[in-house]
């Protein structure tokens, strides 16, 4: 069994059905309300690398290149639903000197490290994206990286899900684990029923934790961090960008129906989901210091995510307390990204199979004295 209908849960969910697996999945609202709802969908593992975040590095580099297989097989398997993947590559620019200056000790990292990424100059900046200021002094292009469309991507999922078998209940809420210290025993739901299994994945974002029973070793201190993001519409004529574009202060992904959505902040209010003006009005300046056009597009809303977080920023993925519990949570900013090494290391676990090499076991140890803070 699985809890949260997320992009997490869904992809877990159909790689376990796949594997001949009977699998039903508690969703308390529909599938794709959590964070995959308000996702951007980049497939980004280079432009989103920080200094210090290495060992993730890795594992998002590892998904990435699982999702050219992943999204064919999910196409075949939904019946034709598209993901709208999208391999254009991203742009980092600078929207000014201090950000030039930041982003080439950035670049140095990432040729450090072995990233196919290339200084542009304002002008190069400019024959590859026609509608960026003047102002732009230079960027790193990323030419390898993709994106998809998250909400296409829950729904193909879910379909993919329900031909292998699975089962999605909808407006069922996981309330309590049924454990006897050692095994697993199912959820007791929020309507009271018991729903028995000997596997059950916590995939509930930063909603995890707040499962009744849960052992407070089994469970990273996930958290939720706030991210607010705009959607706008192009009115006709050339699309705005045509690849990925970020700078330090935001990014714009353009869809193909000619939405561009704008994201995000990165705020620490808890369970805080208001839409602000700050929020917008940062967001809206960022974008048009780089891209000034943006100024004409229809402002069709915002919204807001909440995106699972972990002290290190990297994901917790595997078996954890009771023999039968798995953890798949802590995406952070690499929800979208990471869901086909989730979903084959979770599926392989559930099956008594080796999860891939990418993917650590979790050890509470990890994160010191902090594991099971976040109740
Ligand atoms: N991956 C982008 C974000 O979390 O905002």
């Amino acid at each position: 069994m699985v809890v949260g209908a997320g992009i997490i849960g869904l992809a877990s969910a159909w790689r376990a059905a796949e594997r001949g697996l009977s699998v039903l999945v508690l969703e308390r609202d529909v599938e794709g309300a959590g964070a995959s709802g308000v996702a951007a969908g980049m497939l980004a593992p280079v432009t989103e690398a920080l200094f210090g975040e290495e060992p993730l590095l890795r594992l998002n580099l590892e998904s990435g290149r699982m999702w050219e297989s992943f999204d064919g097989e999910l196409r075949e398997a939904s019946g034709g639903l598209p993901t709208h993947r999208d391999s254009k590559g991203a742009l980092v620019l600078a929207a000014d000197r201090d950000d030039a200056e930041e982003l080439r000790r950035l670049h140095a990292f990432q040729r450090e490290l072995g990233l196919d990424t290339e200084w542009l100059s304002g002008r190069e900046c400019r024959r590859l994206e026609p509608g960026l200021s003047p102002r732009v002094p230079g960027g790193i292009l990323a030419p390898h990286e993709s994106q998809v469309d998250p909400a296409a991507t829950v729904t193909a999922l879910a379909a993919a899900l329900e031909h292998a078998g699975g089962e999605i209940r909808r407006g069922e809420a996981a309330a309590e684990l049924l454990h006897d210290g050692e095994h697993v025993q199912g959820v007791r739901t929020g309507s009271g029923a018991t729903v028995e299994s000997e596997h059950v994945l916590l995939a509930a974002g930063c909603w995890s934790a707040q499962l009744a029973r849960v052992p407070p070793e089994a469970l990273p201190p996930v958290r939720p961090v706030k991210g607010q993001i705009l959607s706008l519409h192009s009115r006709g004529g050339e699309p705005l960008i045509r690849r990925m574009v970020h700078t330090p202060r935001c990014y714009m992904v353009a869809r193909p129906d000619g939405r561009v959505v704008i994201g995000a902040t990165v705020e620490e209010r808890g369970f805080d989901t208001a839409v602000t003006a700050d929020g917008v009005y940062r967001l809206l300046e960022a974008a048009w210091e780089v891209l000034p056009d943006i100024g004409e597009l229809e402002f069709v809303g915002a919204q807001t995510g909440l995106r699972p977080g972990t002290p290190d920023n990297a994901p917790v993925i595997g078996a954890a307390g009771p023999d039968g519990l798995l953890v798949a949570t802590g995406h952070y900013r690499n929800g979208v990204l990471l869901a086909p090494i989730t979903a084959e290391a979770i599926a392989a676990l559930a099956a008594g199979d080796e999860p891939p090499a990418q993917v650590a076991p979790f050890s509470p140890a990890r994160f010191g004295a902090v594991a099971g803070g976040a109740r």
